[in-house]
């Protein structure tokens, strides 16, 4: 063979081995390479007010739906969740991560764990357990949105808000623009319904703008049973902020 022709089975071998590679690693079903979290508030109003489920008295006040990785879910099916290592958050998380549409709070908790916690697992300082469940509980507390959206005068079954006022008052706040979503206007309505804030932060816990657009739908990821899967991006609109379903 002539050194040109060595020279180009040389490099398409390579390029094989590269696309090769790229390609069995990107057809995988999980997506390791996630890059920020995202820690998620919701309503509890306006859950119920989806499922149209007759929940008892939802909390009034924002609960954890959960803490995420940006492109990750299911990552070790082997890693079961078990109740008896976080039984000493019980207490908390009944209150600020309870689950308003079932009765029984551990299989939220447990969805929560086998679709995120197993992924942002990944990390150190959340891999157990414990310390993820911990890690949630903790973030509540620092953002502690209840207090701050209460402080600047945004209460929930009052006055109708523009979301433009709702999203600059959290930036005035924490310095980072969050992810605001909503559920769409009813039928021959016009407002439409807050429903989850989303906060984005770095690997190691360093609140960050939620900016960049999503190569990954969470629209999709977010699932039936838990009801949200027809939030979306609020719109510059009048907000309701339901204080009942
Ligand atoms: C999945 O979880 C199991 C149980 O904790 C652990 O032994 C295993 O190393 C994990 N696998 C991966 C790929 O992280
Ligand atoms: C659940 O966790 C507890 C406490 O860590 C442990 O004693 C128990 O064996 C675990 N159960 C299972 C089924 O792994
Ligand atoms: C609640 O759900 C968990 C997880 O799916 C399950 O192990 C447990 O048996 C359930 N408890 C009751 C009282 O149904
Ligand atoms: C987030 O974006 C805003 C506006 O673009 C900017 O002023 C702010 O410094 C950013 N915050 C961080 C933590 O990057
Ligand atoms: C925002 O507006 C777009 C385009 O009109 C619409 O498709 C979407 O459903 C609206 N979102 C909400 C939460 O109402």
């Amino acid at each position: 063979m002539k050194p040109v022709t060595i020279c180009c089975l040389v490099v398409w071998c390579f390029c094989f081995a590269v696309y090769g590679t790229h390609k069995f690693l990107h057809s995988s079903p999980h997506f390791h390479d996630w890059k920020k979290l995202y820690f998620v508030y919701h309503w509890p109003v306006t859950v119920c007010k989806m499922i149209e489920n007759d929940c008892d008295n939802p909390p009034m006040y924002w609960t954890i739906h959960g803490l995420w990785a940006d492109k990750a879910e299911d990552c070790n099916k082997s890693w079961h969740f078990n109740v008896t290592e976080i039984k000493d958050l019980l207490v908390d998380m009944r209150q600020y991560w309870p689950d308003v549409l079932h009765t029984n709070r551990t299989k939220f908790w447990k969805h929560e764990w086998d679709k995120h916690g197993t992924c942002v697992a990944t990390l150190k300082s959340l891999n157990s357990q414990k310390k993820y469940f911990s890690k949630a509980l903790e973030l509540y507390e620092k953002l502690d949105l209840n207090s701050y959206l209460f402080k600047l005068g945004i209460k929930p079954g009052g006055n109708y808000y523009q979301l433009s006022t709702i999203q600059e008052a959290l930036t005035s706040v924490y310095n980072v623009t969050p992810k605001i979503q909503c559920l769409s206007p009813e039928q021959g309505e016009e407002v439409q319904t807050i429903g989850q804030i989303k906060f984005c932060f770095t690997k190691d816990f360093t609140l960050r703008n939620c900016t960049e657009s999503e190569v990954y739908s969470y629209a999709a990821h977010e699932n039936m049973l838990f009801g949200t899967e027809d939030l979306s991006v609020c719109n510059d609109t009048l907000t309701n902020y339901p204080s009942h379903v």
